[in-house]
């Protein structure tokens, strides 16, 4: 689909790849961008309008809804990485936080929208998942948990909205270079690159795109014996 002429919602849209990405929605003729965040003030750049979108809070998604029927793309790109070991004490806090933000919220904006891209003409619905949603790290097992269930929700979403012709696409990445894993020091993939691959995705109408060499190498591995995330 095009996105020239598209009403395009993004969560998490303050900063990271959430801002860039509503930056080149606006930059490739998306119709309007909206930019959601947890405090709308934060958004520092022009030609978007700012929605406070906490997406763990069930009224602010609700009104939302209500007020964007419009919207045509939707971009599930909030997201939290705890960084916080699960064979530790806080461990359930620390993983029901992360499934609360990755799966949770992303399960509510998919809710909550699907029936408005159904009404103007299926639309696509974007989910920012993870080279950790198939392998994990010590300190990371909370958030790769949280995005391996948000992958089988995408795949799930797939099936249940291919009916009303909108297009799921899954997003998988390494190390993207944001606020997120700053105080990891190792090659990072841009934000640019991650965000242009996604909508080349929409225009093409793939399902899933492998946003880096990371990506595709850890996707690649999971027939090896043993597996990658051994
Ligand atoms: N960076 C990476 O290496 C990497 C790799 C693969 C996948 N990802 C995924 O890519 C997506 C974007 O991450 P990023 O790298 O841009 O991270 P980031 O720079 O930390 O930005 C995360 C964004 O999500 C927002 N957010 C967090 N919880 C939220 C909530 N409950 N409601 C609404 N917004 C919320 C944050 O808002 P505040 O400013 O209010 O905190 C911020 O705008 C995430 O889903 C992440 O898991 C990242």
């Amino acid at each position: 689909m095009n996105i020239e002429g598209s009403v395009a919602l993004v969560t998490g849209a303050n900063r990271g790849l959430g801002k860039v990405l509503a930056e080149q929605l606006r930059a490739k003729g998306a119709r309007k961008v909206y930019a959601g965040a947890r405090d709308p003030g934060k958004i520092s750049y022009p030609g978007v309008e700012p929605v406070n979108l906490d997406i763990t809070n069930a009224a602010d998604v609700a009104a939302a809804a209500k007020a964007l029927g419009d919207v045509t793309l939707v971009f599930n790109n909030a997201g939290v990485a705890p960084f916080s070991p699960l064979a530790a004490d806080a461990s359930l806090e620390v993983a029901r936080a992360a499934f609360e933000t990755n799966y949770f919220g992303t399960l509510r904006i998919a809710n909550a929208f699907a029936p408005i891209l159904a009404k103007n003409g299926g639309g696509a619905l974007v989910n920012m998942l993870s080279a950790l949603s198939w392998i994990t790290f010590p300190s990371l097992g909370a958030y790769s948990a949280s995005k391996s269930a948000e992958w089988a929700l995408t795949n799930a979403l797939r099936h249940e909205l291919k009916g009303q012709g909108t297009l799921v696409v899954g997003v998988h990445a390494g190390l993207i270079d944001t606020d997120m894993v700053a105080a990891v020091d190792a090659p990072k993939v841009s934000p640019e690159q991650v965000a242009a691959a996604i909508l080349e995705a929409i225009v093409t109408g793939r399902e899933e795109v492998l946003a880096d060499e990371t990506s595709r190498r850890v996707k690649a591995a999971l027939s090896s014996e043993p597996g990658p995330y051994l």
